[in-house]
């Protein structure tokens, strides 16, 4: 199988017309949420595309077969607080057995820096497919704070999965991190000032959860 690119962007249909109605001002929360759970699973799809396989003999009612399953240790989630939470639950739904963990971190605002202030992953990060996920990948600090920490503690096959990506943030993972396939459904034109993807569709996390 063709190894999975640095970058794909999901130009399904179906991904782009939900996106479309995420981008959307009047969206309301209800339905911010529904669609992200939707796309997620479009997204999710992409992302483990190439997953390691086995087979497995089984029985069908007709004759015995060698039949495909997944190979090796169940694979991780790690959400980046908060805005990672609004793409588990899709996820989750298509690969229940999947282990779940989670990263928070902080915007220092002197040194802009980001800041761990909370950590809990599942174990034997070493023999697992990881897939970080994150609404939005916008100047990059964020999600290679999170990868960093990632490969801290034992990940060594890590994929990054986001809704929207700005080029800034896209350029930023790759010098830190090339080795970490992106998984998007846009490139997006450019962040403005404070951060912020064009034309995007606002904070992530306050459309998901109305708040301000
Ligand atoms: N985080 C968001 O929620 N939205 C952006 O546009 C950039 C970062």
């Amino acid at each position: 199988m063709t190894p999975i690119p640095h970058l794909t962007i999901v130009e399904h249909p179906l991904v782009q017309h939900k996106l479309t109605l995420m981008r959307e001002a009047e969206t309301s929360t209800a339905v911010f949420r529904q669609l992200l759970r939707e796309i997620s699973q479009l997204l999710a799809y992409e992302v483990t595309r190439d997953m390691a396989m086995t087979t497995r003999r089984i029985d069908t009612p007709m004759c015995e077969m060698d039949a495909p399953v997944l190979a090796g240790r169940k694979l991780a989630l790690v959400s980046i607080l908060r805005a990672g939470n609004g793409l588990l639950d899709g996820i989750l739904e298509l690969i229940p057995s999947a282990r779940v963990g989670f990263v928070g971190l902080y915007r220092d605002e002197e040194t802009l820096q980001p800041v761990q202030y909370y950590c809990k992953l599942p174990s034997e990060l070493d023999e697992r497919l990881v897939i970080a996920v994150d609404p939005m990948l916008a100047t990059g600090n964020s999600s290679v704070a999170a990868i960093d920490l990632l490969k801290a503690s034992g990940a060594t096959n890590i994929r990054f999965l986001c809704l929207l990506a700005a080029p800034e943030g896209v350029a930023r993972m790759k010098a830190a991190h090339p080795d970490v396939p992106i998984v998007t459904a846009s490139l997006d034109t450019r962040l403005n000032d404070q951060g912020y993807i064009v034309p995007g569709l606002g904070d992530a996390g306050d459309r998901m959860f109305g708040t301000k």
